[in-house]
């Protein structure tokens, strides 16, 4: 393919000064990096680069009005970017910045259409990963950055993820190690009365009206999308996070899974389960932890999504994981992943 990728080995934070300038500096020239940060590993362009951000969207194979999300070093320079700015936002900010909370202002002119999507608002993240820090910080310039996979596949939280979709289709990727939190970040609106939940993250729901009050959550977080809906935020209308394999989410029981799996046995099934359904099993599984610790399942659902097709497998059984606070965004992933095939079992 194309380009001559170089890897960048960056996990060692302090002998890595070197290697965050020359990242910064391939982005502010209009090259694309791939940087890691807390949520999942991101594919990075100049955000006021129109070509720059053109070719992001074509090495993800992402359609043209699915608006991409800046990230910024630090609050100070939303104002350059996003104008009526509330002041609900900077009390957001001294809560959850940095971290994986992305905000949706009204934009300023600076910012190219491409990289809106075409809408008048954009999407601003201050990440964590001191990685994806000191790259944007190096690089003086709002770093546009989508997840670093193909379109349509999960989002990669680990170096190999990126290698696997993206070698030879950017100039750099940046090693910086797995990512901690596993899921994208949670994405608000505050372009409209009542702040609106678009995307469920590691942040919660909770969390957020701690701070704002009442928080409107997008019905599109929990279901399918109509056909003739226009959508909020237009990445709620795409296939996303598919596997290869078919995917069904039981919500079930531990045994009342684990009897069920056991009783739909056909070549290529395979579990996504967790812990406690293991020792029953009478399939191939992956697990994404324990029942109960939904930051595990955060932090391995891509991860598992994508064994599942490294493993060959052609029919999932996934258990149904909680779905409040961070389960919310885990449940939010996997009915994507499974085109929305949910069965309750009693
Ligand atoms: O954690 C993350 O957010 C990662 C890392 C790399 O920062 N990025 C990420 O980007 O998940 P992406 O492009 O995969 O998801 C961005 C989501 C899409 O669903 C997009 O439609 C929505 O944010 N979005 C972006 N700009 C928007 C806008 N102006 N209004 C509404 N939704 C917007
Ligand atoms: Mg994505």
């Amino acid at each position: 393919m194309g380009i001559n990728t170089k890897l960048l080995d960056c996990r060692d934070i302090q002998t890595s000064h070197e290697l965050f300038t020359k990242a910064g500096e391939v982005i502010r020239k209009g090259g694309l990096v791939v940087i890691p940060t807390e949520t999942v590993y991101g594919l990075g362009a100049n955000a006021l680069d129109k070509n720059a951000v053109k070719n992001i969207f074509a090495a993800k194979g992402r359609p043209q009005d699915n608006p991409l999300i800046i990230h910024v070093y630090d609050s100070g320079w939303v104002k350059d970017y996003a104008k009526n700015i509330p002041d609900v936002y900077y009390e957001l900010c001294e809560k959850f910045s940095p971290g994986p909370l992305t905000v949706i202002l009204k934009k300023k002119e600076c910012i190219p259409t491409e990289t809106s999507g075409g809408l008048d608002s954009i999407a601003i993240r201050i990440p964590q990963h001191a990685v994806a820090r000191e790259i944007i910080k190096y690089a003086g310039v709002p770093v546009a950055a989508p997840s670093a996979n193909i379109s349509g596949s999960p989002s990669p939280t680990s170096v190999k993820h990126c290698i696997d979709d993206l070698w030879g289709k950017v100039d750099l990727i940046v090693d910086g190690g797995n990512c901690s939190v596993g899921l994208e970040s949670t994405v608000i609106s505050l372009t409209e009365k009542v702040p609106v939940l678009l995307r469920p993250g590691s942040i919660t729901l909770n969390q957020l009206e701690q701070v704002l009050g009442t928080v409107n959550v997008h019905h599109a977080v929990l279901e399918k999308l109509k056909v003739t809906e226009q959508a909020a935020s237009p990445g709620m209308k795409y296939k996303h996070y598919a596997p290869t394999a078919k995917i069904t989410i039981l919500d079930a029981s531990k045994e009342k899974f684990v009897q069920y799996v056991n009783n739909h046995v056909e070549i290529g099934t395979f579990a996504l389960c967790f812990e406690e359904d293991v020792p029953d099993l009478k399939v191939p599984y992956v697990t994404m932890g324990r029942y109960s610790d939904i930051n595990s399942q955060a932090n391995r659902l891509f991860a598992a999504l994508r064994e599942l097709d490294d493993r060959g497998a052609k029919n999932v059984f996934a258990h149904c994981p909680l779905k409040d606070g961070v389960g919310l965004a885990v449940y939010n992933r996997l009915i994507r992943a499974a085109a929305y095939n949910e069965k309750h079992i009693i």
